[in-house]
């Protein structure tokens, strides 16, 4: 039985993910590709890069740049090709320590990767739908952490707090100009990073990239025009 190809819902779009080079990121491009967008992969080596777009193969609709988006420039150079569809990506984790254990610049790391990153992206990226006037999609992807309580990654926790606060702001802020604003809270999720760190772990609850992919390609699609500010749990319960 062949299975039948998704639905273009994203034709004529063109997305950019930040963060595109990690466990998740090929598969949100992946996904965003099988919907009929445009892609652009972001992320700080070209190197990496290079091999992301040699591995996902779509040539003429998809693209790369090579920037960091905890940087107001590198974030407006993401972006400045034009952008309809938004996904924050780009963050990771640091913890397996008590708060008192953490190394002193614990938090600066977390907060640059996960809440800088999606700050001076999603500024940027407004920016350029603003002028554009055509409306569009900003999709975070935060963390079960970040909703609830998680203890020894506190720092990452917090990071996280704040992408939910943001999505939450950046949803009113942005009604006016036709941009939803919503985020993605996946609990663990099954990469190959997560596999090698925790071999022992019941994976059983984990979530697939692709399962928090498809919950981004319905939040960046037309059919969620009026869902905005939600910050939707990809953790299957709990
Ligand atoms: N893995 C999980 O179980 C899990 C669970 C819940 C939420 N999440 C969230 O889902 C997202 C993707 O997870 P993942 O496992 O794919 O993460 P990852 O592999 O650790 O990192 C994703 C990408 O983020 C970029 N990045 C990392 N640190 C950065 C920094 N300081 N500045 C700018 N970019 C940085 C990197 O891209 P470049 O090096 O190419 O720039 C990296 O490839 C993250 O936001 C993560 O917090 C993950």
């Amino acid at each position: 039985m062949s299975m039948a190809p998704p639905p273009r819902t994203l034709e004529g779009k063109r997305a950019v993910v930040t963060g595109a080079t990690g466990g998740l990121g090929p598969s949100v491009a992946r996904a965003l590709l099988d919907a009929g967008a445009s892609v652009v992969v972001v992320g700080r080596s070209e190197a990496v890069l290079y091999s992301l777009v040699a591995s996902l193969g779509d040539g003429a609709r998809l693209a790369s740049c090579a920037a960091d988006v905890t940087t107001p420039a590198g974030a407006a150079r993401a972006v400045e090709g034009g952008v309809d569809v938004l996904v924050c990506v780009a963050g990771t984790w640091a913890g397996g320590h008590v708060a008192e254990d953490a190394p002193d610049d614990e938090l600066d790391r977390m907060l640059d990767a996960n809440l800088r990153s999606a700050w001076f992206a999603s500024r940027a990226a407004l920016r350029q739908m603003k002028r554009a006037a055509r409306g569009g999609r900003i999709v975070f992807v935060a963390s079960m952490g970040g909703l609830s309580a998680s203890p020894r990654s506190a720092a990452y926790g917090a990071a996280k707090a704040g992408v939910v606060s943001l999505t939450r702001s950046l949803a009113e802020e942005a009604r006016a100009i036709g941009v939803t604003v919503n985020a993605v809270a996946p609990g663990t999720i099954a990469t190959a990073t997560n596999r090698g760190a925790m071999p022992h772990a019941d994976a059983s609850r984990w979530v697939a990239p692709e399962e928090v992919a498809a919950a981004i390609i319905f939040l960046a699609s037309d059919a969620a025009a009026a869902l905005t500010g939600a910050v939707v749990p990809v953790s299957r319960g709990g």
